[in-house]
């Protein structure tokens, strides 16, 4: 069984990156032997790292980071998947600190006690939802796709897609006179950012069920 966790950082819960991160676990769950998770960050209590090395020096399995706040049992659950997708959307053409937030506390995998880059070979997939195409979309990819790559985790390209560094999905839609509409869910009209969504994410369970078949 392959494990995918969807994580999103939008505050709104039934919002575009929230929409967006469920379309791309129910495509993937129609690939054979795949279970998922939809985790919202939205409202949870997620310290900053602190920097304190506690988990470099003290980490156990049971215990992997000394900040005990809802972070904890997410990270657990990081440690256990195979295909991790992150979703943030936009903000000021970056991550949102939600998410940034979070990823910090991932480092407690990098120099872990419990192993030294506890997620490597894991499968990474960075999803962005922005209000426009072209403010600020690839950068915000760039900096969930640099996460993986700081833990050594496996992060697909598809050209297909037309996805590097991973899918970013455009909320803000306009009518034909080019003026924005009012929609709560624009990215259910983005329909080549959800082709190119399903696109990468049926590649990187492609590849994760490779890796599984090779080891
Ligand atoms: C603080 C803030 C900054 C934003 N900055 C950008 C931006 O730089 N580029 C962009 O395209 N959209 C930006 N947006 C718009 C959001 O990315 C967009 O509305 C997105 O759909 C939010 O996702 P959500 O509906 O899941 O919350 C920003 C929104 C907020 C609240």
């Amino acid at each position: 069984m392959i494990k995918v966790l969807g994580i999103h950082s939008s505050p709104i819960k039934n919002g575009n990156t929230a929409w967006l991160l469920d379309y791309a676990l129910k495509e993937a769950e129609k690939m054979d032997s795949v279970e998922t998770e939809f985790i919202t960050l939205a409202g949870l209590t997620i310290a900053d790292c602190k920097h304190c090395n506690w988990c470099m020096k003290k980490q156990t399995p049971d215990k992997l980071c000394v900040i005990e706040d809802d972070a904890d049992q997410i990270l657990h659950k990081v440690q256990d998947c195979d295909v991790l997708i992150l979703a943030s959307p936009v903000y000021f053409s970056r991550l949102s600190g939600t998410m940034a937030c979070f990823i910090d506390r991932t480092r407690c995998f990098t120099f872990g006690k419990n192993g030294h880059l506890a997620l490597k070979g894991k499968m990474g997939v960075a999803l962005a939802v922005g209000w426009c195409r072209n403010l600020g979309m690839e950068t915000t990819l760039a900096s969930l796709h640099g996460a993986f790559l700081v833990h050594e985790m496996l992060a697909p390209s598809c050209h297909t897609a037309g996805a590097l560094y991973g899918v970013g999905v455009v909320s803000g839609q306009r009518d034909e006179n080019f003026v924005y509409k009012r929609e709560k869910l624009g990215v259910k009209d983005d329909h080549e950012g959800l082709n190119s969504t399903k696109l990468l994410v049926h590649e990187a369970l492609r590849m994760a069920k490779k890796l599984t078949v090779d080891n």
